[in-house]
């Protein structure tokens, strides 16, 4: 019997050092962590049980019948997060540089499975060379199944990926459909060719890091939503990120003890909009005022910052935030950031959490480029997304709120539960200037600057949507953290549902 334990436990240990010491030395010489080192600080203490570690390859061609590595070049299992279950898998670049074979997609089938049966969240966390060259189109069978698993689990269970090393090739796509990319800066990189074949192709010449580096997805592409400063760095983020998400699209928002207390007033919301309408101001502050603690996790900061996304927690429950940056182009509404907060609504949506959304927009961006981009068919994704969640809809008008932008920031007419302006509001069809222009065309500038006055002092005011019941009540700034508390208490028993349909066709 003794003997039998010892067997077992020279496996494990045969398991665990994956391709050998020379390889683990050399990725830690990286600065890079290994894939069972990631896993101790992703997961609580002591709290990973692991799957199919003595899983191997089965392929027969290229020798490889004499390199097989226990585990097949991928740790998998559960473990919790705050004592909240998790299903992870953590690519061991050791073994065949963590490139997937079809057992190595196996496990992670199997792990992706268990998840949506159980209904907890999935992370991966990626650093491999793509498929195993060596087994060809079984790799690439592999990898569908992942696919087509990451698409059933979409809207099920959340799913997060860590881009921790390469990511090349197909293997970007398994990440590109789980709902969020977090990358480590300087160590990993994400492309569909790389350099080389971009050479030949196009005869651009471009380094890894420009063509799909962390800075570039977050800034450029928005491929990835934060761009972390090293492996820890990474993965500390991920827990913190975890405890705003619910474990699975059965299970309400989380929620923590509350310590902020929810009727907590703040002053100096009331002297957040300057006397100048053009003047800008931030943003976070407001947010950072209103959520618990001033805790907001933000996604994207650095793209598309005229929208600001995150989430934050009101009386310790989750809430996503959606809101106009005036620090950035005035706030107003373009492609890239129409499309950076609907995907974050429907997430907020299917999973819900309570989306509160901060209101100053001037509208949306005119320009030929925005125009023959599709700022149509990409500023109707950020409208169809609000118009189609049910989850409770908090809003809050700061300042401006004008023409189709107004109608799309979470407005009263998308089923908007509770619309909030404060009295420096300004909500109209279109800015004074311009509306006195159409309408009294002709006119000395005298006289248009006299009407604007006017126009502005008639309809830059939150009352005329007020006196429509378009606004449910225009509050006191210092009170908003109370009004939505009181808000989202109300909310709580919400049900609401759309019409039965197969599925939507939101315009993509
Ligand atoms: C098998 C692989 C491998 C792969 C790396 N290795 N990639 N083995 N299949 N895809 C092995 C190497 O042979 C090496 O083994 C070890 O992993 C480490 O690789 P190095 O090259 O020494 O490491 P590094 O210099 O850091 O370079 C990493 C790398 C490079 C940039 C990822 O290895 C690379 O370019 N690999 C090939 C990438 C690729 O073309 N993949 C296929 C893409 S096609 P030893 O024994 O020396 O340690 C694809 C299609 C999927 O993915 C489509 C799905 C729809």
């Amino acid at each position: 019997m003794v003997a039998t334990l010892e067997v077992l436990e020279r496996r494990r240990h045969a398991a665990r050092l994956g391709g050998g010491q020379r390889r683990i030395d050399a990725q830690h010489a990286k600065g890079r962590l290994t894939a069972r080192e990631r896993l101790d600080v992703l997961l609580d203490e002591g709290s990973f049980e692991e799957l199919d570690m003595y899983v191997e390859h089965n392929c027969v061609d290229f020798g490889m019948p004499d390199q097989v590595i226990p585990g097949d070049g991928v740790v998998t299992g559960s473990g919790t997060i705050d004592g909240r279950l998790v299903f992870v898998f953590s690519q061991d670049f050791t073994v065949f540089g963590g490139s997937l074979s079809e057992r190595h997609a196996q496990k992670i089938c199997k792990i992706m499975d268990m998840a949506m049966k159980v209904g907890a969240p999935v992370i991966g966390l990626n650093d491999s060379g793509g498929a195993r060259i060596q087994e060809g189109v079984a790799s690439l069978a592999g990898y569908a199944e992942v696919f087509q698993r990451n698409v059933l689990a979409s809207g099920v269970v959340p799913q997060l990926s860590l881009i921790m090393g390469p990511c090349a090739g197909g293997a970007v796509y398994s990440p590109a459909m789980t709902d969020f990319i977090f990358m480590v800066k300087d160590s990993s990189y994400m492309f569909v060719t790389g350099p080389d074949v971009v050479k030949t192709v196009t005869n651009e010449v471009v380094t890894q890091e420009e063509l799909g580096g962390a800075v570039t997805h977050t800034t450029k592409s928005s491929v990835a939503d934060l761009a972390l400063e090293n492996d820890i760095d990474a993965l500390l983020s991920a827990r913190a990120f975890l405890s705003f998400l619910p474990a699975s699209n059965r299970s309400g928002a989380p929620e923590l003890p509350p310590i902020d207390p929810w009727d907590r007033l703040d002053e100096s919301l009331d002297t957040l909009i300057p006397a100048n309408a053009n003047q800008p101001y931030d943003m976070h502050e407001l947010i950072r005022k209103v959520v618990d603690e001033g805790d907001f996790f933000e996604l994207q900061p650095a793209h598309a910052g005229n929208i600001i996304i995150g989430f934050g927690r009101i009386e310790g429950r989750s809430v996503g935030v959606v809101a106009n940056q005036p620090m950035v182009l005035a706030g107003v509404l373009d492609i890239n950031s129409a499309k950076k907060a609907a995907r974050f609504v429907r997430f907020c949506d299917a999973f819900n959490i309570p989306i509160l959304t901060f209101v100053d927009v001037p509208g949306f961006l005119p320009g030929v480029g925005q125009e023959h981009n599709g700022i149509i068919k990409h500023g109707a994704k950020l409208l169809f997304a609000y118009a189609e969640a049910t989850v409770p809809k908090i809003t809050v008008i700061t300042r401006k709120a004008y023409g189709g932008a107004y109608d799309v920031m979470a407005s009263k007419h998308l089923r908007g539960d509770l619309n909030y302006a404060w009295p420096t509001a300004e909500i109209a069809v279109m800015g004074a200037k311009g509306a006195v222009e159409i309408i009294f065309r002709g006119l000395s500038a005298e006289e248009i600057a006299e009407k604007t006055a006017e126009y502005e002092a008639r309809f830059a005011n939150p009352f005329v949507a007020a006196s429509k019941g378009f606004i449910d009540e225009v509050i006191m700034p210092h009170s908003t953290r109370r009004r939505i508390a009181l808000g989202l208490r109300k909310l709580r028993g919400k049900m609401l549902e759309n019409p039965w349909k197969k599925h939507d066709n939101i315009p993509l």
